[in-house]
């Protein structure tokens, strides 16, 4: 371990992210569990990528068999790509029928945003202040975590995210109004400074913010400012998309709002690396007719069938009614959890988030404790929000309610020693 860590600050460079104060050594994976190098079982709560399991047999078997037959890219036609985007447009409600692939979600946030970029002419774009959309030069502009050499640009500016403790407005009730409030004041600063408006770019369920408790109406009055300064609506679906939410399968369709754009990536091929941008055919037009684009490996014939096998494995195990059944059961046992230190637990699907704080003070320290001894009794889970205080757990989808009680029994017996 020791050897392999030493080797890797070697090779990879230094400030390279490990999780845990002994990073953890994964070998194996399985449905809802990993094994490290000692041989250690873990119930797996972080990764939602493995979206239907890890190691899931019918994605690894449509890996092997397409990369057996060929793998090319999007200019040759190929049956899979074409039937694989139409299954997936399929899922989308209001006249989203276009998509490209890509690789990773920061490339689909970067081309959302180019999209409202070409349709508008406009190239201000606005996003929450405590948030991450990804890793390329122009989606590094959105991200709250660390700034740009040179600072931001001018043309992005961010708005207050919703919060549950700390409401905007002073009150959940009047979070949705001041929060499209503080876009219309930055719509106004865009068109001030000559910029104009383009878009604003939000995860539906504000996972990176810490997973606040909205209610489906939150994002009505923001969406409506949007539409009346002409810009687009890029929801990115990253964290929540692909039934996550349990009562449907995008986070959009949860919150009641139709975007322009929409970005997904993360759980698509469970693992295989694929993300896609889906929007309407004049805004794809718009974005084709100003940039073109070609991306070599994204939505290739091998990825294009991870991604289908994924679909198949979501319907055939109706994995969205599991995350809606077994998110209730985990939100309502965490929600009975009574300690000191628990200042919030709020669910969405088998997304669950328990904000922690000790006398009205964020619990920052505690909550990393928290998280290294969940690992040390066999569970992995993570840390977000705006002071790395909300525990999130978001386990793959075939989780089950005996996982739960087991996740509830063990932090029930940490926080004991807590706070
Ligand atoms: C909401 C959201 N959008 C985009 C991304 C970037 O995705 P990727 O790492 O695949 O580029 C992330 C990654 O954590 C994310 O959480």
């Amino acid at each position: 371990m020791t050897d392999l860590l030493a080797r890797r600050v070697s090779v990879l460079g230094p400030n390279m992210p490990t999780f845990y104060n002994i990073p953890l050594h994964l070998i194996r994976g399985e449905g809802v569990h990993v094994w490290d190098d000692t041989g250690k079982k873990y119930l797996d709560c972080y990764n939602n990528v493995p979206h239907v399991g890890h190691c899931h047999p019918k994605v690894v078997e449509a890996i092997t068999k397409q990369a057996q037959m060929l793998n090319t890219h999007t200019r040759y036609l190929h049956e899979g790509i074409v039937t694989y985007a139409e299954r997936l447009t399929a899922k989308f409600d209001h006249d989203l029928d276009q998509l490209i692939m890509v690789c990773s979600g920061s490339e689909a946030n970067d081309i959302a945003i180019r999209m409202a970029h070409a349709a508008t002419g406009k190239t201000g774009i606005i996003s929450t202040d405590n948030t991450y959309h990804g890793n390329t030069h122009l989606v590094t502009q959105l991200s709250s975590r660390k700034p740009p050499i040179g600072g931001y640009a001018p043309f992005v500016k961010r708005v207050p995210s919703p919060d549950t403790l700390r409401p905007l407005g002073g009150s959940l009730e009047a979070q949705g109004k001041a929060f499209a409030a503080e876009i219309q004041k930055a719509i106004d600063e865009l068109n001030a400074n000559g910029h104009g408006f383009a878009g604003m770019m939000l995860c539906p369920v504000f996972a990176n913010e810490g997973l606040h408790d909205l209610d489906a109406s939150f994002l009505k009055p923001a969406a409506d400012v949007v539409r009346r300064a002409n810009g687009l609506l890029l929801c990115d679906e990253v964290q929540p998309g692909f039934g996550r939410c349990g009562s449907h399968w995008w986070g959009h369709d949860r919150m009641q709002i139709k975007p322009d754009v929409v970005t997904v990536g993360k759980p698509m091929a469970n693992g295989h690396p694929v993300a896609a941008v889906i929007t309407r055919p004049d805004i794809m037009a718009g974005f084709r007719n100003a940039f073109g684009y070609f991306n070599t490996f994204g939505g290739n014939p091998v990825s294009c069938a991870a991604a289908s096998a994924t679909l198949d494995v979501i319907e055939n195990d109706n994995l969205v009614e599991n995350a809606n059944t077994v998110g209730t059961y985990f939100a309502d046992q965490m929600s009975q959890l009574s300690h000191p230190i628990i200042a919030s637990t709020r669910g969405v699907g088998l997304f669950i988030a328990v904000e922690v704080e000790i006398d009205g003070t964020p619990a920052t320290t505690e909550a990393a404790l928290i998280v290294e001894n969940m690992k040390d009794k066999g569970i992995l889970m993570g840390r977000t929000g705006r002071n790395a205080n909300t525990l999130k757990f978001r386990p793959p989808l075939p989780f089950e309610k005996g996982h739960v009680d087991q996740v509830i029994e063990t932090l029930d017996s940490i926080l004991d020693t807590i706070g």
